[in-house]
């Protein structure tokens, strides 16, 4: 008898958000050269939370990972592969996945590790994970997305300190029979490298080059709205599905305006994306399953329904990733 093809499926999703929403007059308040009104009419953000300075990454993905552990009906001693998609870690190592795995007491030895892919990075790890899964290695892994960007923004560039906010949203992504991932891509083009990104490094004791995010806004833009769409064609063929098919389309959270562009480009009316980002901010790693987690919770995206997933990122990352919910 043929052994039955091992699958992976989400089986619970939590999410965490830090602090009191802070908005954007809030940030007029605290001196940013900015309105409420430039910040709406080009992004579409109204709010992001701001972790304090005690918070790191891996106390973000903590709240958020017992959220998704619960949801899935399991305990923490279930897990053996945590991913921890940032690009914001506690530390240079070790990985904020391995101290997320401390502070949930796992103590079976569970594989551990970050992701790097900025924005796109859930994107990555869930593919890792899903292929750790179907290669029959793992059963039961929690993929969290955990960012304190705050800390790598320089608060007098009003062109990007304005955008961002911190969070972590997690999955359990475990062995099934049943689809589950239908399927995922992910890419890179190094040679965009300098469009988005912290161009510094820690060594001999000091900062070389910059700490901060840079940005060539309009570059991003035009990237973003052109590789989406040809990402999302990508899994969509892949699956021998079409776009009708997708009952929510829950792309990264960066801006009103790509994610209007995508959905037109890609022909999904509106009222079929999750958009947080007027509430969230851009959290980077942490948008997707945090926007996720909140259309779950939300009551809107239901078992069985065709989820569409998609990232775009520093280095230039991006990916997608269709699954039946
Ligand atoms: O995860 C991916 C992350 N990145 C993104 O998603 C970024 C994608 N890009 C964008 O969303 C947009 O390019 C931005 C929202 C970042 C900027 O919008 P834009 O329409 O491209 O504006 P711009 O950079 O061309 O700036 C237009 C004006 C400038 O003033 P002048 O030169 O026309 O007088 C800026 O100085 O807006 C000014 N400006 C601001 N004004 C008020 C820039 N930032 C601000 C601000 N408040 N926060």
């Amino acid at each position: 008898m043929n052994s039955p093809i091992v699958c992976s499926r989400i089986t619970g999703t939590g999410s965490y958000l830090p602090g009191n929403p802070v908005s954007n007059n809030d940030l007029v308040a605290r001196g940013i050269d900015t309105s409420d009104s430039w910040i709406v009419e080009r992004t579409g953000i109204r709010y992001r939370h701001l972790a304090s300075e005690q918070t790191s990454a891996s106390d973000l993905a903590l709240e958020a990972s017992l959220r998704a552990i619960q949801a899935a009906g399991r305990v923490p001693a279930d897990i053996d592969l945590i991913i921890v998609a940032t690009s914001t870690p506690d530390f240079v190592f070790p990985s904020s996945a391995a101290l997320l795995q401390n502070k949930l007491g796992i103590k079976n030895g569970a594989a551990a590790f970050d992701v790097q892919a900025v924005c796109s990075g859930f994107v990555y790890g869930l593919t890792i994970a899903d292929k750790f899964i179907r290669s029959g290695s793992h059963r039961c892994a929690l993929v969290v997305g955990a960012e304190v960007f705050s800390r790598i923004l320089d608060w007098n560039d009003r062109g990007t300190c304005v955008l961002f906010g911190d969070g972590a949203g997690a999955v359990v992504l475990e062995a099934s029979s049943d689809p589950g991932i239908l399927a995922t891509a992910v890419h890179a083009d190094g040679s965009y490298s300098e469009i988005l990104s912290v161009p510094g490094q820690v060594s001999g004791g000091r900062v070389i080059g910059s700490p901060f995010l840079q940005m060539d806004g309009q570059a991003v833009f035009k990237f973003a709205v052109k590789i989406l769409a040809e990402v999302a064609h990508e899994v969509l063929h892949a699956s021998g599905m079409n776009v009708t098919q997708i009952d929510w389309l829950i792309p990264h959270q960066a801006n009103i305006r790509i994610l209007q562009a995508t959905a037109k480009k890609l022909g999904v009316p509106l009222e079929k994306a999750i958009i947080t980002v007027e509430r969230h901010g851009n959290t980077s790693a942490a948008s997707i399953p945090l926007a996720l987690d909140d259309a779950v919770r939300g009551g809107r995206v239901k078992r069985g329904d065709t989820l569409l997933l998609e990232g775009i990122g520093g280095g230039f990352t991006w990916g997608a990733t269709l699954l039946r919910f």
